[in-house]
């Protein structure tokens, strides 16, 4: 695997895998890699003949009382599994070479699925997202890209930049991977201490009890919702931020439970905030 640091060292190996008729597969990451990013690494490593993946943590996509300096980074542990997956290149740029001084161009995405949600509770963050993601698209020029859908509101922005912006890229979406007792891996999780990693708990506590419901017929979007949020708020030191149910690929509330339903939770355990979601597909 090789290391590189620099836009015109990524595109000329770009270059060189596109000339040799390479499929190219595209992880971008913020690092702090977990078994969640690898079940992405090692499905575009299954699927393409060449991979790439990025490690950037993105300065634009945190607020400014967000957790851009404490996000947590380990390289060498990152670049180590990353090796072993068998990757063949990890880009590693610095915030100074992606907005240099003077950088002014953004990627805006206006309406429902980036005004809802997470869009909500972090204005600015997907602004940041799609700006990076164009970027990296731009410099990398994958044939598939790979997203978890643990970031499920993150996945239709893409998908929907995607064909705005008539990138000829296919959007892979890889389900999220849980812990044993259920938490969803996050790079987040690194921030709970004991008690607050056995409280983070009830959030996929409530999504089961929620899918078990309508599994058992249940097929009214407020009655759901209230059952997550009494589960979520019996534990104090837990705060919702939101707890939604919409349709998957709009994003829009439902009220009646049918199609590709997304019921999407994010809350304050402390200071970390996490995000989890299921998604459903009904009659
Ligand atoms: O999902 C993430 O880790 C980030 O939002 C992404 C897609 C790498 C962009 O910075």
């Amino acid at each position: 695997m090789e290391e590189i640091h620099t836009i015109d060292h990524l595109r000329r190996k770009i270059k060189t895998a596109r000339q040799a008729g390479k499929l190219i597969g595209f992880v971008p990451t913020m690092g702090y890699l977990h078994a969640g990013h690898m079940s992405l690494v090692e499905r575009a490593c299954r699927e393409n003949d060449f991979v790439v993946v990025s490690i950037f943590v993105n300065p634009t996509q945190f607020g400014p009382n967000e957790d851009y300096d404490a996000y947590p980074r380990d390289e060498k542990h990152d670049l180590a599994i990353l090796r072993k997956a068998g990757v063949d290149l990890a880009f590693m740029p610095t915030a100074d070479l992606m907005y240099p001084d003077g950088y002014s161009t953004y990627v805006v995405q206006e309406g429902q699925l980036t005004a809802t949600l997470c869009g909500r509770s972090r204005p600015g963050h997907f602004r940041g997202v799609t700006t990076i993601v164009t970027k990296l698209f731009n410099m990398v020029q994958p044939d598939r890209a790979y997203f978890g859908q643990k970031d499920a509101q993150q996945v239709a922005v893409i998908r929907q930049m995607v064909r705005d912006l008539n990138f000829d890229i296919q959007v892979v979406v890889c389900p999220i991977v849980r812990e044993p007792d259920g938490l969803a891996m996050s790079s987040r999780n690194a921030y709970l201490d004991h008690s607050q990693r056995s409280d983070a708990l009830v959030l996929s506590k409530a999504l089961f009890e929620a899918r078990a419901a309508i599994e058992a017929g249940q097929r009214d979007a407020d009655k759901v919702r209230a059952l997550v949020r009494e589960r979520i708020s019996s534990v104090p030191a837990v705060q919702i931020d939101y707890v939604e149910i919409v349709d998957a690929d709009s994003l829009k509330p439902l009220k009646r439970l049918q199609g590709r339903v997304l019921i999407a939770v994010a809350a304050k355990i402390g200071l970390p905030r996490l995000i989890d979601n299921i998604q459903l597909t009904l009659d």
